[in-house]
């Protein structure tokens, strides 16, 4: 059977007693092929040879703001365009015209950007991820934006050269990502489509500084969708930690994973009791990011890294369940943020943790009523396996404690309670530190990544204690996400930390702007963002 998991017997190096299931060969091809390859962006003077010319139009309509420098015919088909009703230049509509004969390539790709008093960075990435969708779809060919023509030149002047390739690229080559390594067994490589941004400007070295850190960024989300679109079969803890460790090699990160036997050394009882339901061994995954020179602060991301959710013995309805394959989405964006990052070099050191378990149901299943230890030794009283993903992250937040950071921030698909306060458009943020959640507040409105604060009133911090042992992992639906955050809070007094809850934001059903149908990679750009803040 092409591409399913076999059961291996024992393998080198493992312990007697380890199970492991082996990685099919296809899958290992598979995620070679990035989809961020499905697009490319270069600056060059002149693009050449191209098949398609995008024209940017502000709602505004044929005006001269949105003509100014193009090509007369060119200008004439979007004026008429937007006379006639068909074309109105809203945010992200993509509009084939075919190209006046005077042109050099045979066809436009109108592209609205809205009103123009609204524009902003985050506006222009929505934008641009209509267009590489769009884009994705030719195959193969080159298509031409002039930065120094029309709308173009306007939104350079708003956001800044540096910041306006940075939106337009990051749209257009996240907008371009399309998961389906799965579809098809093993199909013959997609050719990459290029855009290039025309631009002769004295500015270019400006533009090349905006293009470097978006090429960054985009490796590392369409890395972290990758890994939270896989589905469990083939990502597991093990797994995820050898792609972590192909990831470190290869951006020269250091790379250290705690086995079963490990954790149990380190007492890392939530991880260990969360993993017991499962054949498919818990792991821990450290990436470490040093610069050059001396480290003056050090930031630590964690990541919930649950392969599959099941619910455990507290297990989940059918209906949506599949989707719970990205509950380790904040693992993954922990992973593609050391990777953008090791890329960018930033002057602080990072770490990453990813505690990472498969939470099913069996035969050593954990169940309500039991008692787990954590590694900070506090005691857990468990209501409901299906609050998992807080004993990960209370074994690892106490973990992260060893590297003394000047901020901790987890990254966690943590409770349905968020998605229904903030829907798909923002994350929540807990904090216990006023001036880490206003620095995060601030990179978020730069990165467009939103987020939204939700309190950590000491009653919360109350409400999850517990009768029989220290805390307790859920005290029902009462203010739900602020008692998970709480529930964390207890273990990692005293350090600033900050709890960014992406259950709402991580994945979507349908696509929308640079954010692609399943895995969004959310998170990643936000701390990029954040490790170059605390860098200054
Ligand atoms: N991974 C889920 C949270 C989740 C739900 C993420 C929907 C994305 C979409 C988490 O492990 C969970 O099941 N949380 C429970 C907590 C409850 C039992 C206290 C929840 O939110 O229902
Ligand atoms: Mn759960
Ligand atoms: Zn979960």
């Amino acid at each position: 059977m092409p591409g399913f998991p076999r059961r291996f017997g024992r393998q080198r190096g493992m312990a007697v007693g380890e199970r492991r299931f082996a990685i099919p060969l296809s899958y290992r091809t598979s995620v070679e092929i990035y989809r961020s390859q499905q697009m490319k962006v270069t600056l060059k003077p002149s693009a050449g040879r191209s098949a398609v010319r995008v024209v940017p139009v502000f709602s505004e309509g044929g005006g001269k703001k949105n003509s100014s420098g193009l090509e007369p015919a060119v200008a004439a088909v979007v004026k008429k365009a937007c006379s006639s009703g068909i074309f109105s230049a809203k945010k992200g509509e993509v509009l084939p015209q075919v190209a006046p004969a005077s042109s050099a390539e045979k066809t436009l790709f109108l592209l609205g950007l809205g009103p123009r008093k609204k524009l902003d960075g985050e506006v222009l990435r929505m934008a641009f991820g209509n267009l590489g969708r769009r884009l994705a779809g030719l195959a193969g060919k080159r298509a031409a934006l002039s930065l120094e023509q029309g709308a173009a030149t306007l939104c350079l002047k708003k956001l800044g050269g540096a910041g306006a390739v940075r939106s337009i690229v990051e749209g257009c080559r996240l907008g371009a990502y399309d998961y389906q390594s799965q579809k098809g067994g093993r199909k013959p490589r997609k050719p990459v489509s290029t855009l290039v941004l025309e631009s002769g400007a004295s500015v270019v070295k400006e533009l090349r500084a905006g293009l470097k850190l978006a090429d960054a960024c985009v490796e590392g989300v369409n890395l972290a969708r990758e890994l939270a679109n896989t589905p469990g079969n083939y990502l597991y803890p093990a797994s995820l930690a050898a792609r972590a460790r192909s990831v470190a090699r290869s951006s020269g990160l250091r790379c250290k994973v705690l086995g079963e036997s490990e954790l149990r050394r380190q007492k890392m009882g939530g991880i260990l009791g969360v993993a017991q339901g499962s054949d498919r061994a818990p792991r821990l995954i450290e990436l470490e990011y040093n610069p050059r020179g001396k480290a003056e602060k050090t930031l630590v991301i964690v990541g919930k890294a649950v392969t599959f959710d099941s619910g455990g013995i507290s297990i989940k309805p059918a209906g949506g369940m599949q989707d719970m394959k990205f509950d380790m989405a904040g693992g993954a964006a922990a992973i593609g943020a050391m990777k953008a990052l090791a890329r960018l070099k930033p002057k602080l050191r990072v770490v990453g943790i990813v505690p990472s378990a498969e939470n099913l149901l069996g035969g050593s299943a954990y169940r309500p009523g039991d008692v787990l230890r954590s590694a900070s030794g506090k005691t857990i009283e468990i209501i409901n396996t299906d609050a998992e993903g807080r004993l990960l992250l209370a074994d690892a937040l106490h973990y992260s404690r060893r590297f003394s950071p000047d901020a901790v921030v987890d990254m966690a698909t943590l409770t349905g309670a968020c998605v229904i306060a903030l829907g798909t458009h923002a994350s929540g943020l807990m904090s216990n530190d006023k001036s880490l959640a206003r620095e995060l507040l601030k990179v978020s409105a730069s990165c467009g990544e939103r987020i939204w604060e939700l309190p950590l009133f000491d009653e919360y911090y109350k409400m999850v204690e517990s009768k029989v042992a220290d805390v307790r992992n859920s005290s029902g639906r009462d203010a739900g996400s602020s008692t998970a955050g709480a529930f964390l809070g207890h273990f990692i007094k005293g350090v600033p930390w900050a709890h960014l809850d992406i259950a709402g934001t991580a994945w979507r059903q349908t696509p929308l702007g640079y954010n692609p149908r399943g895995a969004t990679g959310t998170g990643v750009r936000l701390m990029v963002e954040l490790a170059l803040s605390m860098e200054a």
